[in-house]
């Protein structure tokens, strides 16, 4: 059975002073204090422990959740990431959120929305470490070359109109690389490690639903291609010889761009151009 939260409807659970604010606990009113955002945040429950934030962000959606509403745990059990991976959880250091939104927008624009949040997340990221973040395809966001933010989505659609998406999205914040196992280690850095000093997780997750609200309207209201734009700067790959393994094959070549349809469009060795809509893209060589 999934954790309570600490109350029923806008969720509030009691602060805890433990000492440093980076120490301080992920609450309800904390988030909503000086949040100022219009439809993130309508409603946020914030958990001790859950399965994973998508899972019962999902059950909040089915039972009828409102577009903006925010699900936050201290730690899961069960993180999910892409390809069936675990998302390691652990408590107290970092963020697992999810969102719901239900985006007026047809089922192919509403997929974009987890490119609109690799640059939400990278937006956010920038202001609190000394490099700029990287986004890797599709979503991952790397600081020096190592991942810091998953993203993992779910887009439930009718034949011809969104019903809701669930963003989930893990950021690593003050996970310190000793503590991460061994295979993970080599790969993966947080915020902390980066930025030398721990963060005060409060101001982070406030800035981050800003954010991801601001890319959320401005998606609606004039289309992906700011998002694309963006998405291309904090990409940093055109030009760039890479590797894609796709569903439909393996395809060597230069990437053109992110295009407005949300796919990385490349220019393969063998003079064909192909779209990589899913799948993994490895990088080969810098830009000429
Ligand atoms: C990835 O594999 O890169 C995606 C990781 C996504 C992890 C986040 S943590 C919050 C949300 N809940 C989950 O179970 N997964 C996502």
């Amino acid at each position: 059975m999934e954790a309570s939260p600490a109350r029923s409807g806008i969720m509030f659970s009691a602060r805890q002073h433990t000492g440093p604010a980076f120490r301080e606990a992920l609450t309800a009113d904390g988030v909503l204090r000086d949040l100022g955002t219009k439809r993130l945040g309508s409603r946020i429950e914030v958990y001790p422990e859950l399965a994973s934030t998508n899972r019962t962000a999902h059950a909040l959606a089915e039972a009828g959740a409102p577009d903006g509403a925010i699900v936050i745990a201290e730690s899961q059990t069960r993180g999910q990431g892409r390809m069936g991976r675990t998302w390691v959880s652990p408590p107290n250091l970092n963020l697992y959120i999810s969102f719901v939104l239900r985006p007026g927008l047809d089922p192919a624009e509403s997929a974009k929305t987890t490119l609109m949040a690799a640059v939400a997340v990278a937006d956010t990221l920038k202001d609190h470490v000394p490099c700029t973040p990287r986004i890797k395809w599709p979503n991952d966001i790397l600081l020096r070359g190592r991942k810091v933010a998953g993203i993992l989505s779910e887009l439930i659609c009718e034949p011809a109109q969104t019903v809701f998406v669930i963003v989930g999205i893990g950021i690593n914040l003050n996970y310190p690389r000793t503590r991460m196992s061994p295979d993970i280690r080599e790969r993966a850095t947080s915020v902390m490690e980066e930025a030398g000093a721990p963060v005060d997780r409060l101001p982070v997750t406030r800035s981050l639903v800003r954010n991801m609200e601001s890319r959320y309207i401005e998606f609606e209201e004039r289309g992906f291609a700011p998002i694309a734009r963006s998405w291309n700067a904090y990409a940093r790959m055109q030009g760039c010889r890479v590797r894609a393994r796709t569903s439909e094959g393996e395809w060597v070549g230069r990437v053109r761009e992110l295009d407005g349809n949300g796919f990385l469009v490349l220019e393969c060795d063998d003079g064909r151009t192909e779209r990589v809509v899913s799948g993994d893209v490895f990088l080969m060589e810098g830009a000429p």
